[in-house]
């Protein structure tokens, strides 16, 4: 793919494809690339995770990474994002990694068919792909399937452009999906993906308990009556919830972690936590996302992944 901006087109094929194409990477391949190729990080929100390990891929991948602050770029003299992104071809970057509190802001992008690349490093509360890819290879790695493992997503589910991306990607891959959480933040739109259940009920079950993280940056005035401790007491995973689990279940969180708050603060090191791996685990599928981008505008050679 040219750009990857949603989860909606992967397949299982090109999901599994991407996730052994990523373990490759972690095993030490490297790739050749045809010409120099440059790529620049456009972040109109914070990230650290997203936007390092973005970094970390393309530089392991010999990329020429050109720096980008929002803040002084000219989008502050009412430049269009559309217009930036072709000024930004016009002087020769090749790819360019966005995050932007707009929902979709891509789609005016596409409907351009530019030359430039876009990878969506997430969008408002619509997907997060990479994270979502990175999210999948941690489960793999952990059980070798997704068919029937039992993915309790629990939290901030309106608000979560992770669990959006991810939801829909598990659905599809044949594992069976439920949500815990506050009522208020589940909605309908949810059910053709999974039950909701609680946290009680699914620490007893469930293969992975998903975390996400509470977004007070986007609660509004919600925000005025958020309780965290009664948040953590009524959908957290506190240490009692922690004993329940299986004993192979792992406890995943897309980070940054309000410790205290989804998770007990000790548990977040915990041997059954993966939140760290998963983190590892993003340079890994960022590479692997970023080779396939460059396999489709022909500055990789298809030889190179030939397998994965
Ligand atoms: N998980 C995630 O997207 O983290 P950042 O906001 O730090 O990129």
């Amino acid at each position: 793919q040219h750009d990857l901006v949603s989860v909606s087109d992967l397949s299982e094929a090109d999901v599994l494809h991407k996730i052994r194409l990523a373990q490759l990477f972690q095993a030490g391949k490297t790739v050749t690339l045809q010409r120099p190729t440059y790529a620049m990080n456009l972040f109109f929100e914070n990230s650290t995770r997203t936007h390092t390990s973005f970094e970390m891929a393309e530089r392991r991948l010999g990329m020429q990474v050109l720096q980008f602050v929002a803040d002084g770029s000219s989008v502050t003299k009412g430049e269009t994002l559309s217009d930036t992104v072709k000024t930004l071809q016009a002087i020769g970057v090749d790819v360019a990694v966005i995050r932007h509190p707009e929902n979709q802001y891509y789609q005016p992008l596409l409907a351009e068919q530019l030359d430039i690349s876009i990878v969506n490093g997430g969008d408002g509360s619509g997907q997060h792909p990479s994270q979502s890819l990175l999210d999948m290879m941690t489960i793999y790695q952990e059980f070798c399937t997704f068919r029937d493992l039992k993915i309790t997503i629990v939290g901030d589910l309106s608000h979560s452009r992770v669990a959006r991306s991810n939801m829909a990607l598990l659905q599809r891959l044949g594992a069976q999906v439920s949500f815990a959480g506050p009522e208020q933040w589940y909605n309908a739109d949810f059910e053709r993906y999974g039950q909701y259940t609680t946290i009680d009920d699914a620490v007893n079950s469930a293969d992975v308990v998903m975390l996400l993280r509470v977004q007070k940056e986007r609660l509004g005035t919600e925000l005025d009556d958020f309780d965290a401790a009664r948040y953590h007491r009524e959908f957290g995973l506190t240490k009692a919830r922690y004993q329940r689990l299986k004993p192979e279940a792992i406890i995943m969180h897309p980070a940054p972690v309000n410790r205290g708050i989804e998770i007990d603060s000790s548990l977040v090191e915990q041997p059954q936590s993966r939140i760290f791996k998963q983190m590892e685990n993003g340079v890994f599928m960022r590479m692997a996302i970023l080779t396939d981008v460059l396999v489709a505008k022909g500055l990789i050679n298809p030889a190179e992944i030939k397998g994965a």
